[in-house]
């Protein structure tokens, strides 16, 4: 991706990411969130998971999936024997977007341009960390990897190679999980549990 006069210099290790991304203007979700989220995790982590953007709790601590999704997410990491300390986790869009409702803030899903812009950010940290293996959790985490979003339910459990060797399982949100309906959740919870064991055995 190219660097513009709103893309701050490219980043040489963890402290410089946070600037930069703090005062990056490639889009316009700097303006209303409270802060921006970068990746944490090991830079030396063998394993990179990306999911989509900041939620509510996520934008408020500065820290990727510390809210309900990322609480389901622990839960079934544990159970895959995935070590969440072992990875670097982040998301695909690093500023929470949403629309006041009240005292709420609705979560709005992060469009085409917003994730091409952000890709920036997700290479620069796949240039810090070189992960041996890659955990797409989702159609955004996907399009920014992949520039194609379609057919997450076809293309889960599959394993696809990025541009530059990495392999990348696919899989889906712990979001979408939380809002499945009952009949459907166990089997889908299985398949999750599945991809996240499998994500571990790639890198172990
Ligand atoms: N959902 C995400 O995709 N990422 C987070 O950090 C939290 C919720």
């Amino acid at each position: 991706l190219a660097r513009d006069r709103a893309t701050p210099p490219p980043a040489g290790n963890r402290a410089e990411l946070l600037a930069g991304l703090n005062s990056c203007r490639r889009c316009p979700l700097w303006e209303n969130a409270t802060q921006a989220v970068p990746g944490e995790g090991p830079l030396d982590a063998p394993l990179m998971i990306v999911g989509e953007q900041p939620g509510d709790f996520e934008d408020l601590e500065g820290r990727p999936f510390v809210g309900p999704a990322g609480q389901l997410f622990d839960e079934v990491a544990a159970r895959a024997g995935l070590s969440r300390e072992r990875a670097f986790l982040t998301n695909a869009v690093k500023h929470f977007k949403f629309t006041p409702r009240g005292k709420r803030r609705i979560h709005q899903s992060p469009d085409r341009q917003e994730i091409h812009h952000c890709r920036w950010w997700l290479d620069q940290e796949r240039s810090l960390v070189k992960p041996k293996a890659i955990l797409a959790m989702g159609a955004t985490a996907l399009e920014s990897l992949t520039g194609d979003r379609r057919g997450l339910l076809k293309r889960r459990g599959t394993v696809e190679v990025l541009e530059d060797g990495t392999p990348m399982l696919i899989t889906v949100h712990p979001s979408y999980l939380l809002r499945l309906p009952d009949m459907e959740k166990p089997a889908m919870m299985r398949a999750f549990e599945a991809d996240l064991a499998r994500a571990a055995q790639m890198v172990s």
